[in-house]
């Protein structure tokens, strides 16, 4: 495969170094179309010997070949890798005055980029627009790690281990990593040395998003549940070993795209109905249930099947609501598998009379699951962003772990949480 690698400059130039080594000795073609700031942090003769291509970073270099065209439309993939917050912005508004953005403009292949910054620019608005842009137009742009960054501070902005790179963006594009044969387009299966491969074997479902109750045919009550937690969860133990279903409530393609494939099963679904179908279906020979979607309440009692209109002068009818069933409840009273696992999540506010942990603990003693993780949200917190903590919970309310990281971190600290409780038949 032809792979065409920008290298944008920041710090982590360094990993797209071994990013470059480790796609080439996978048999992959590899152009690397720095940026001029990126040769500040490594050198050209560094990419080009290691490439074996020349290296490049401006259109006017070898017109004759109108290579600024040309290096996009012949690539099977582009990563870039890092990819710093001016190339975010420039990537996202269309600007082609280097090669690499023209390069980005004449692709037509997937394209994924992998942010790396510190903690402050990659959460401020303009940042978060630019990458919310790329995603709406089909970019893959992997959320960073959290970490150790340049200086003394760390937090969400660190470029991952560019063996992740590679996985992800290969899955990308259904190529997968050699030397895991089973599953040749599975982003997520290659064992990493020192994770632990404790769910080989086991089947587990994950349900992931946020459901959607219809009102009529074109609104909806839904949430602001991303999904990414979820899906985390999916991609962590599908890298454990397991075979995992992942049951999607409304998730966008850049949040359920990475992990499709090779091990993991993706049903999508839209409504509570639908997803405990869903659930319930993929339960019946699962080991272990992680209900991490957010799942409504309540639904309207009436979906007309043609939309609500507006009356002048009249007041709006009320929705009348129903109670959904609660499909992590019902499993955790009668499961459908022997030894099935079954693990929730409790997303809370906390209010003036009783703080997040206690909710937690009562909902974690009314629901029954073995495990429940417990996380607080608000306006900031918890949806949409990259960072997690939660209190994980046994079912009599008493504290059995503790993890705070990216999703990524949290959902390998829950599946520590989840093993040590499978049946060893
Ligand atoms: N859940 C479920 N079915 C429902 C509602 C919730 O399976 N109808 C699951 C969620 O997937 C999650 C857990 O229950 O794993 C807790 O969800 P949450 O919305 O926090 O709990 P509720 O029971 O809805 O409690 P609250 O009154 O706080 O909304």
């Amino acid at each position: 495969m032809r792979i065409l690698l920008g290298v944008s400059g920041g710090i982590a130039a360094y990993k797209a170094v071994l990013l470059l080594r480790l796609l080439r000795e996978q048999g992959h073609a590899v152009r690397v179309v720095p940026t001029v700031a990126a040769l500040r942090f490594v050198g050209a003769p560094t990419f080009e010997a290691l490439s074996g291509e020349p290296v490049s970073t401006e259109v006017f270099d070898d017109v004759d070949a109108v290579q600024h065209v040309a290096l996009g439309q012949g690539a099977d993939l582009v990563v870039v890798a890092p990819a710093t917050a001016d190339l975010l912005s420039r990537a996202a508004t269309g600007r082609a005055d280097d090669l690499l953005t023209t390069t980005l403009l004449a692709a037509r292949c997937p394209v994924v980029m992998a942010p790396a910054m510190h903690t402050e620019m990659w959460e401020h608005p303009a940042t978060r627009a630019n990458v919310a842009t790329l995603r709406e137009r089909g970019v893959h742009v992997i959320d960073p790690a959290s970490g150790r960054l340049t200086g003394a501070d760390s937090g969400a902005g660190r470029l991952p281990e560019p063996e992740e790179i590679a996985r992800y963006a290969l899955g990308v594009v259904g190529a997968g990593v050699p030397g895991d044969a089973a599953h040749p387009a599975d982003p997520t299966a290659t064992a990493v040395p020192g994770r632990p491969q404790d769910l080989q074997g086991r089947h587990v479902v994950v349900s992931a998003g946020g459901t959607r109750e219809p009102i009529d045919p074109v609104r909806f009550i839904g949430n602001r549940s991303s999904g990414r937690q979820g899906v985390a969860l999916a991609a962590a133990a599908r890298a454990r070993g397991a075979a995992v279903t992942l049951v999607a409530a409304n998730l966008g393609p850049d949040v359920v795209d990475g992990v499709r494939g090779g091990g993991v099963t993706v049903v999508e679904v839209s409504s509570t109905a639908e997803l405990r179908d869903a659930v319930r279906t993929a339960a019946r020979d699962a080991d272990v249930v992680v209900m991490a979607a957010a799942v409504a309440d309540f639904r309207p009692a009436a979906s007309p099947t043609a939309k609500i209109k507006k009356v002048a002068g009249r007041a709006p009818a009320p929705i009348e609501l129903v109670e959904n069933p609660d499909v992590l409840a019902e499993l955790a009273s009668s499961p459908l598998g022997p030894d099935q696992v079954v693990v929730g999540f409790a997303a809370e506010t906390g209010d003036e009379d009783t703080s997040v942990l206690e909710h937690g603990r009562a909902k974690a003693r009314r629901k029954g699951a073995h495990l429940l993780a417990v996380n607080a949200v608000g306006h900031e917190l918890g949806f949409g962003t990259d960072v997690n903590e939660v209190t994980v919970l046994d079912r009599h309310g008493e504290t059995v772990a503790k993890a705070a990281g990216s999703k990524r971190e949290v959902a390998d600290a829950l599946w520590d949480a989840i093993t040590p409780l499978l049946s060893t038949i």
